[in-house]
């Protein structure tokens, strides 16, 4: 029987709209509001992606009204969105934005919230369907989750659904990140809760298991007998930003390595899921993290720095102890580094080598599989002295794409083996844009897709990797490094005693 494509609901080529409902944000004048969430639900509404009963609802302490809150979303979204600004499609979208004034403990401020959503639903045909965004300290959860337990505003009925969206930190070790989840499945059912790590929500992340499950090229070779070792780097050549108070508390390893580059490591070392949904995947992934290992000699394999006056790109940067708002004596890391073992058959014995730091030469997110060199070379060795191991790396960003290189005969009467590069860039193969990890994953809360949101259960063992790290770092000061260098010496040592060397992206 020939089915019709369009009529099988299994299709995921078709566009996915959500069904009507409400997107709340708490903290709607923080940074990640302005800068991504207003931008992905304009570039949202303009792809066609947001249903026609849609509705946007802000809540914050200032002194608003509706017309405030729109014309901030309008700058914000028009500031950083990522498709072209239309003005009739914000006009579609402001006339249902509105706002509610008041602060999380203010009883009241919630009952009109609650009420707001009750009269969207008359006047702007919302179904009842809302998600709330905590774009807001994770200490403030609390007091938000008992307003909305209160109000009965978490509670999702056969008629209605409510959604949660947390941001990371998920916590600052496994003890909190624990009650944290306990509290957020206290008030909103398990399935209803999305907790965001947005390097999931990356086309190249998500790439990364097509490439791995959809061919037959790489996954023979996917393995502790043909991998020497993976490189996963996350490198920013920003600072803090205006971000002290914050990073001051959390640091690189708690900022970045718990959450992206864990989750990285996840996907690269996780066993094919039985099917691609949500559950598959997520227990796949469980089942790395709860098999990394560190590694013994902590002194040697895990290092972490903290960036000290120096130059990039031409311009004079800061040192972090001299950054607004840090305390000139900080011992908060800007770069971690880590040798980890993932303890499988597949993967024994294959060091796992994580690094990320601020003020690094150059931004890059990659995934490395350092190859084993060839057991034997029927070559004079002079022959091949540039000849390194076989490398497949996967560029999350910038330039996404994958390269592979390999030794390749230098043309000429003589014999010379030398590395060369053959590479996939997305921006030369396709011609849709990616779109933003926000606005990915923000339409997945919507249309309830849990598949790219990490399970409370990863969160924990992420925290398991970390929680021992953080106790030998602490009380040690962080190794100095120069901005614009690609970190403390101490990190190349780290690979250097086993004989290997960072990539230099
Ligand atoms: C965030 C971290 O999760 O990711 C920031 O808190 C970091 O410190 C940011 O700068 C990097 O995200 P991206 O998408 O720019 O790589």
């Amino acid at each position: 029987m020939i089915t019709n494509p369009l009529r099988d609901p299994r299709d995921r080529r078709l566009p996915r709209v959500p069904e009507p409902c409400a997107l709340v944000v708490f903290g709607i004048t923080g940074d990640l509001a302005r800068k991504k969430l207003l931008p992905a639900v304009y570039d949202l509404a303009n792809r066609g992606l947001l249903p026609t009963n849609f509705a946007l609802l802000g809540f914050a302490r200032r002194d608003w009204g509706d017309q405030d809150f729109a014309e901030l979303a309008r700058e914000a979204a028009r500031k950083a969105a990522r498709t072209p600004w239309r003005e009739e499609v914000w006009e579609r979208l402001a006339g249902s934005v509105r706002f509610v004034q008041g602060s999380f403990d203010d009883d009241n401020a919630f009952d009109e919230l609650a009420a707001t959503l009750g009269e969207l639903e008359g006047s702007h045909g919302i179904g009842g369907n809302a998600a709330f965004y905590l774009s807001i300290p994770p200490a403030m959860f609390p007091v938000v989750l008992k307003q909305m337990q209160r109000t009965g505003m978490a509670e999702s009925t056969p008629d209605r659904w409510r959604r949660v969206v947390v941001e990371k930190p998920f916590g600052t070790d496994l003890a909190s990140s624990r009650a944290l989840n306990e509290l957020v499945d206290s008030v909103f059912t398990a399935e209803d809760v999305f907790r965001i790590d947005h390097y999931l929500g990356k086309e190249t992340v998500q790439n990364l298991m097509a490439l791995r499950f959809a061919n037959t090229l790489f996954e023979p070779v996917w393995n502790g007998h043909h991998v020497d070792s993976v490189q996963i780097t996350m490198a920013e050549d920003v600072g803090i930003g205006g971000r002290a108070q914050f990073y001051e508390q959390t640091g690189a390893a708690r900022d970045v390595l718990q959450n992206h580059l864990l989750q990285l490591l996840a996907l690269t070392a996780m066993e094919e899921p039985v099917e691609f949904s949500a559950e598959e995947i997520r227990t796949e992934k469980l089942k790395v993290l709860r098999a990394v290992s560190l590694p013994e000699d902590l002194p040697t394999f895990a290092v972490r720095g903290q960036y000290e006056q120096g130059w990039l790109a031409g311009q004079r940067a800061t040192g972090y102890r001299q950054e607004e708002g840090v305390d000139p004596h900080s011992t908060t890391e800007t770069y971690a580094a880590v040798r980890l073992g993932v303890e499988t058959r597949r993967w024994a014995g294959v060091p796992f080598y994580l690094r990320t730091g601020k003020r690094l030469p150059r931004r890059v997110t990659e995934i490395a599989l350092v190859f084993k060199r060839a057991p034997h070379l029927p070559f004079a060795d002079t022959d091949t002295e540039e000849l390194g191991n076989n490398q497949l790396v996967i560029r999350v960003q910038p330039d996404e794409g994958m390269t592979l290189k390999f030794g390749s005969k230098v043309p000429g009467s003589v014999m010379e083996v030398r590395d060369v590069a053959m590479d996939f860039l997305y921006g030369e193969q396709f011609t849709e844009a990616s779109p933003e990890a926000y606005e990915r994953l923000l339409l997945d809360v919507l249309l309830g897709d849990a598949t790219l949101f990490p399970r409370n259960a990863e969160v924990e063992a992420s925290w398991a990797v970390i929680d021992p790290l953080e106790e030998f770092w602490a009380g040690t000061t962080p190794q100095p490094y120069r901005a614009g260098e690609w970190g403390p010496r101490a990190a190349d040592e780290m690979l250097a005693a086993e004989g290997r060397r960072w990539r230099r992206p």
